[in-house]
């Protein structure tokens, strides 16, 4: 066994994590929601998260037979929604595909959706203990920085060698402490800034330490300009409800429940939405909302309308009106979700002002 994979094993067992709520079991399907839960978001936001999802979902048979809809529910405020689409759609796949049973061909698990090449193999490896290894962010870290490789590590070329590294310093045997160990010294010890390397089981071999490099590695990815992108959402008010609207299926928010968006100047007005026509009033505008995605920026203008009249009543599953309250609970996307909860403070500040 290579140097680097026993420190970090006997490491790995004596200070790394082991009461994750996806630890201290080898079924796939737990374990699988919890590596794509982990994809892009921080363990401690994942934890509750999780909790619920397996209590709603415990099975692939439970996943695959629910409503896009509610697994979306279950996801609202997560981010990255393709994640909870695909998880969904996998688990079609393993239930008409597999008898209902998680493959266990590590090029198989590769083709399901949202299973990537490290996604599979900390799956195999945690499931079925096998000698795959895996490439996150955290990893790609810790090699660059113990074996001093250059270069911005997603970089197809720096990429591929550091593939070919993590392969060769695989064991061949105790494969989940040795995959926690690499997710657990990325995530605990060296972290991106201020490592703690004199408490690291790798101090003595790491070149970036020995030739003083911790903070310069890895190479940070090329900054290109992201663009800003700007729209007026159209919070149409009556009676004690708003509008939600579907997002199309695929894309931003794909699936989930948001509202009708615009970039006309608004005042008194006719509001057409489809056939469907809504004669709706200007009311003060809500502060302007930020929100970050990977590749562009968001700059949300919520712009509350008061209707006046409804012509006909809208009446299309794209479309569906719902107190601030159950809209909260829906399968909304988290800017959505500050919106309401901004609304919800305003109409109790109006309660207030009228019973006064
Ligand atoms: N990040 C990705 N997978 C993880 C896991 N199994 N435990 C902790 N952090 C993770
Ligand atoms: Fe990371 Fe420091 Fe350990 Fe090197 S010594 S692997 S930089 S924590």
């Amino acid at each position: 066994m290579s140097d680097f994979a026993s420190r970090l094993i006997t490491w790995q067992k004596m200070h790394g994590r082991h009461d994750l709520p996806w630890q201290n079991t080898s079924d796939p399907y737990a374990i699988w929601v919890s590596e794509i839960m982990l994809q892009q978001t921080q363990v401690a936001s994942v934890i509750g998260y999780y909790s619920k999802f397996m209590q709603r979902f415990p099975n692939i048979a439970a996943l695959a037979l629910a409503a896009q809809e509610d697994v979306l529910q279950h996801w609202s405020g997560l981010g990255y929604y393709s994640r909870a689409r695909n998880l969904h759609h996998a688990a079609t796949i393993i239930m008409d595909q597999y008898n209902g049973a998680f493959p266990q061909d590590f090029d198989i698990i590769q083709t399901l959706p949202g299973i990537g090449r490290s996604t599979a193999a900390a799956i195999a490896s945690f499931a079925f203990n096998q000698v795959q290894t895996i490439l996150d962010g955290n990893v790609k870290r810790v090699l660059a920085r113990h074996f001093l490789v250059e270069g911005w590590p997603s970089s197809p070329k720096v990429e591929k060698d550091l593939w070919r590294l993590a392969e060769e310093l695989l064991p061949q045997q105790d494969m989940v402490a040795y995959t926690q160990g690499l997710m657990d010294l990325g995530a605990t010890l060296c972290s991106r800034s201020k490592p703690k390397c004199s408490s690291c089981p790798l101090i003595n071999t790491c070149a970036a330490y020995q030739q003083n490099r911790v903070a310069e590695l890895p190479i940070p990815k090329p900054r290109k300009a992201i663009p800003e992108k700007y729209t007026t959402m159209l919070i149409l008010l009556h009676g004690n409800e708003i509008m939600l609207e579907k997002r199309p299926p695929t894309g931003i928010w794909g699936g989930l429940w948001s509202f009708p968006e615009t970039d006309a100047k608004l005042g008194f007005e006719t509001i057409v939405l489809n056939q469907f026509a809504i004669i709706a009033e200007a009311t003060q505008p809500l502060p302007v909302l930020s929100h970050a995605f990977t590749h562009f920026k968001l700059h949300i203008q919520p712009q509350p309308m008061q209707v006046l009249k409804l012509q006909p009543e809208i009446d299309e599953p794209k479309y569906i009106w719902l107190s601030i309250e159950d809209a909260i609970g829906a399968a909304i996307p988290t800017p959505i979700r500050k919106i309401l909860h901004s609304l919800l403070k305003q109409s109790v500040i109006n309660a207030h002002k009228k019973s006064a």
